[in-house]
């Protein structure tokens, strides 16, 4: 089954690029969530993806959110795909509210060393590892650059939350932890620690970013726990984890997983999805890339193809615009970018980075005059069709400077088509979909039937 690393479009504006997520915006209001198949372990992101763990996570937060709604109204608005989730834009309040129910991970090491409290949460004496707090404790953290351990008081004097902001997300953490650690429990699962975010939409409190998923919480297996506290294994990641710990060489994890454990993996992440929401999960088997645009196309988030008209200088704009007012006839995407081979080359992949990662059918015009090194350029560093259309001010010009679009280098393989509206149809077939064919068989249809038209009148007009 194939992975989805990474996913972009020259169609979506990129809101944020986390460890494992990505978010885009829908609109003012609303922004896309997708949660891809990478996997961080240690805190660093793994080379190998986990086929279907992006589906599970989305669609396990989206369960939790409906759930939940009684306590806390929260972001979600509704699955566009497995892998994403519409939601609500909020202004996020920059905390994590980590709700912690056993005595396990960093919290229990800085037992070890004597620490008794945790954010100015006491813990009592005499606890063992893994051993339940007498309550579930509210430990928040700060979400900086680097994370920090922050007291309710603190909260408040730096002005992270207002007090009664504070309070109330206090108590919906806690409320949201006893309703899932209920929900859970029945399925045979112990809700370990979790942590929370939540966020201002308008005057109103809402909980946003994931709840209850394996990436925000730890979860055992009730039984396991049962049977030996002290040993009891994380459920989904503790198994990558155990296999990075026992290959680490000269101090380093390795950052590529074998088959057989991401195989191992992804069940369990299914299996876990299944025992929480009593659904099997069952992806069409097309690529996930594939399956994303489809839906986004079909909820109406993208077109289905998109063209890149980039130019050399902010001169060409008025040759490009004669291209882009064509493409949009087709019901096609367009978008128009500045670089220059010569002077700013270096920026080509990260201006286009989002044409390299997108998914849907894409192409490229070049457009730059006299020595293009352009569409040559694009052509050796995206892998999407790149036709040049550079403008000629006269023939001279055409004469002169056509050979530098004509001739590319190996490895470049830039096409030229010289008339505007010829470069437009051109990238518009380059696209191969069905429906701009469809309008092509048409067009084709109408000339031939006016050519037609045209030489049969002629013909009535000589017979007379
Ligand atoms: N509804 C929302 N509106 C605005 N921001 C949100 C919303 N939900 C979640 N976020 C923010 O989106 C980001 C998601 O990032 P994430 O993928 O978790 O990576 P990281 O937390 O490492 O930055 C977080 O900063 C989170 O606070
Ligand atoms: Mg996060």
């Amino acid at each position: 089954m194939e992975c989805l690393t990474r996913f972009d479009s020259p169609q979506l504006k990129k809101c944020h690029s986390g460890k494992v997520r990505e978010s885009f915006k829908a609109d003012e209001q609303h922004r896309l969530f997708l949660a891809t198949d990478r996997i961080s372990c240690f805190d660093k992101v793994l080379k190998t993806p986990i086929p279907s763990k992006g589906a599970v996570l989305n669609l396990l937060s989206a369960w939790w959110f409906e759930k939940t709604r009684d306590i806390c109204p929260n972001h979600f608005v509704k699955i566009i795909d497995p892998s994403i989730s519409l939601v609500r834009e909020a202004k996020p309040i920059h905390l994590e509210m980590v709700v912690r129910a056993y005595l396990t991970g960093s919290a229990w090491r800085n037992y070890q060393k004597g620490e008794r409290q945790i954010s100015g949460v006491s813990i009592p004496n005499g606890l063992t590892k893994n051993a339940p707090f007498p309550e579930p404790i509210v430990t928040p953290t700060t979400k900086e650059t680097s994370d920090r351990s922050i007291t309710a008081k603190e909260i408040i004097q730096e002005g992270w939350a207002t007090e009664t902001q504070y309070q109330q997300i206090h108590d919906i953490a806690l409320n949201l932890f006893k309703k899932g650690s209920a929900i859970l429990e029945e399925r045979g699962i112990i809700l370990v620690d979790t942590k929370y975010e939540f966020g201002m939409i308008n005057d109103e409190l809402v909980l946003i970013d994931e709840i209850h998923t394996p990436d925000s919480s730890r979860f055992w297996l009730k039984e396991d726990y049962r049977n030996n506290p002290e040993t009891v294994e994380q459920l989904d990641k503790e198994f990558v984890r155990a296999y990075l710990m026992e290959h680490k060489k000269g101090g380093v994890y390795p950052e590529i997983l074998p088959d057989e454990i991401v195989q191992e993996t992804s069940r369990r992440y299914l299996e876990l999805y299944e025992r929480i929401t009593g659904t099997s999960l069952k992806l069409p088997e097309i690529s996930p890339g594939e399956r994303i645009v489809k839906n986004l196309v079909r909820e109406g988030f993208m077109k289905e193809g998109c063209v890149i008209l980039v130019m050399g200088s902010p001169s060409d704009k008025g040759h490009a615009e004669k291209i882009a007012e064509r493409i949009k006839k087709y019901d096609i995407a367009v978008t128009l970018r500045i670089v220059s081979a010569h002077k700013n080359g270096e920026k080509i992949p990260t201006i286009m980075e989002d044409v390299i990662w997108c998914y849907e059918p894409a192409a490229i015009i070049a457009i730059a005059g006299r020595s293009n090194g352009l569409g040559g350029a694009l052509s050796a560093n995206v892998p999407v069709p790149v036709i040049n259309c550079p403008p000629f001010q006269d023939k001279l010009d055409f004469l002169v400077n056509i050979n530098s679009s004509l001739l590319m280098p190996s490895e470049t393989p830039a096409m030229t088509v010289v008339d505007p509206k010829n470069a437009a149809d051109a990238a518009m077939l380059c696209l191969n979909l069905p429906t701009i064919k469809e309008k092509f068989r048409e067009k084709i249809g109408s000339v031939k039937k006016t050519l037609d038209q045209a030489n049969a009148q002629l013909q009535e007009q000589q017979d007379v």
